[in-house]
């Protein structure tokens, strides 16, 4: 298995560039289900969750032609509607091919996802809101089995806010029969950039990007052409590393206005950003500050950038109180941290993160992708060398970070 090797040598300085945002390509590739023509996307970050997820579509028929600049993606006929537990258990996001193969095929069968590192995660809103669209659902062997001739269209109100849940329903909108209402909807940038795709497609979605979304039923998707938008969460850890290593970067290709929460609290913590439309310029000149944080739907802080703040409380002055609202188990990276020399108490789903002067390197396991990132962070800042173990997770959601990082100035190489 791979591993990382970092020696922390000072501040990061330079110019990145923002991949695609898997969280955005991953429902976008599944949106190609809803139609027989080809949907050409730009942008489509290189990752382990892309490339399973072209491999599950392929299953179902689709076909793949990708070159240097693009990917056309055509399912001309769905051959079979199933995704099965060996897919899902390797991603969760497998979800998402629900509502388009039951919009398209009036039958799905698709795995109950397990429980998962950072929390139980169920699915019950994807399957209360296709019910309430005319599915007929049954939970057998461990599969959703979803029926349906033809969805029609309902007013659903989730009862929390869930992003996939939000993207499964609305594909599954786009070809139901009248007009669907999803309020309390996700109002996410990714969900904002799945309706755009969705709509240069034939559908009729307005109102992504609030709470309450609306969405006419058309009888036929065609293809389209997509860019996916930039990747708001690795363009947020590139921006802690740098703070925290005291740095000067640039990010280029990204959107600063998907960010606004993260930059508010990197300024809090003490490092002038300054952002034109299409880059975010970050310097770090004096010490930081700790910072609180609570986690929350977007607009407000994201939880995917909640173990990146932590590596950076750790070592900046004072003491920050980080909570995490959205899952009940992401503070595994806290142990992780602790072994690298941070102070941190945890309770419940509350960690106080008191500032130390230094981080020492260590020998450390990633357990999800986010906390991977904070390891990451924290190895940049650590004195010596920090190994990363298990450094799988951070492949499922960075492109090629060790080069990104290494254009930086960081001294990080892979051990495979
Ligand atoms: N929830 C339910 N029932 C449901 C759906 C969700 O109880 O039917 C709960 C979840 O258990 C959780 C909360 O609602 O406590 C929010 O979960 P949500 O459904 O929004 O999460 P998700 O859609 O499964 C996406 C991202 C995650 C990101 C979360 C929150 C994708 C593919 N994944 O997950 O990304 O953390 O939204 O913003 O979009 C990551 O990239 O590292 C990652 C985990």
């Amino acid at each position: 298995m791979d591993k990382l090797s970092i020696v922390g040598n000072g501040p990061l300085r330079g110019e990145v560039r923002a991949s695609g945002a898997k969280n955005a390509a991953l429902p976008i590739l599944c949106a190609a289900l809803l139609s027989a023509e080809p949907l050409v996307l730009e942008n489509l970050p290189h990752l382990r969750d892309v490339s399973t997820m072209l491999e599950l579509l392929r299953q179902m028929g689709a076909s793949a032609d990708q070159d240097a600049t693009q990917l056309a993606l055509t399912v001309p006929q769905v051959s079979q509607a199933v995704a099965p537990y060996e897919m899902v258990k390797t991603m969760r996001a497998s979800i998402l091919v629900l509502g388009p193969l039951l919009a398209r095929c009036g039958e799905a069968r698709v795995s109950l996802p397990g429980g998962c590192a950072i929390g139980m995660r169920p699915v019950d809103q994807h399957i209360k809101g296709l019910e309430a669209m005319g599915a007929e659902i049954r939970l057998e062997h461990g599969y959703i089995h979803a029926v349906a001739r033809r969805l029609r269209g309902a007013r659903i109100v989730f009862d929390m806010v869930t992003v996939t849940g939000t993207e499964n329903l609305m594909m599954a909108a786009c070809l139901a029969q009248g007009e669907t209402i999803l309020e309390n909807a996700a109002r996410e940038p990714e969900v904002g950039d799945l309706a755009d795709c969705l709509n240069a497609m034939g559908a009729q979605v307005r109102g992504a990007g609030t709470d309450t979304i609306v969405i006419a039923g058309v009888p036929a998707l065609r293809g389209a052409r997509h860019r996916i938008m930039p990747d708001r969460i690795e363009t947020g850890t590139f921006l802690v590393a740098a703070a925290a290593t005291r740095g000067e970067i640039t990010v280029t290709g990204t959107r600063a206005q998907a960010l606004d929460a993260v930059l508010e609290k990197l300024r809090e913590a003490g490092a002038e950003v300054n952002v034109a439309p299409d880059q975010i310029h970050l310097k770090a000149g004096k010490p930081l500050r700790a910072v609180n944080v609570r986690t929350a739907p977007y607009p407000a802080f994201p939880t995917d950038m909640q173990a990146q703040f932590m590596a950076l409380n750790a070592i900046a002055a004072g003491t920050a109180v980080m909570t995490e609202t959205i899952f009940e188990n992401r503070l595994m990276h806290v142990q992780e941290l602790r072994r690298l020399g941070a102070d941190i108490e945890v309770e419940g789903n509350t960690a106080v993160v008191k500032g130390v002067a230094r981080l020492t390197g260590a020998r450390v396991m990633a357990t999800d992708l986010r906390a991977s990132a904070s390891l990451v962070i924290a190895g940049l800042v650590a004195e010596g060398e920090t190994q990363i173990e298990r450094i799988y997770h951070l492949d499922r959601g960075y492109e090629a970070i060790e080069q990104k990082l290494a254009g930086l100035g960081a001294s990080i190489r892979r051990i495979t």
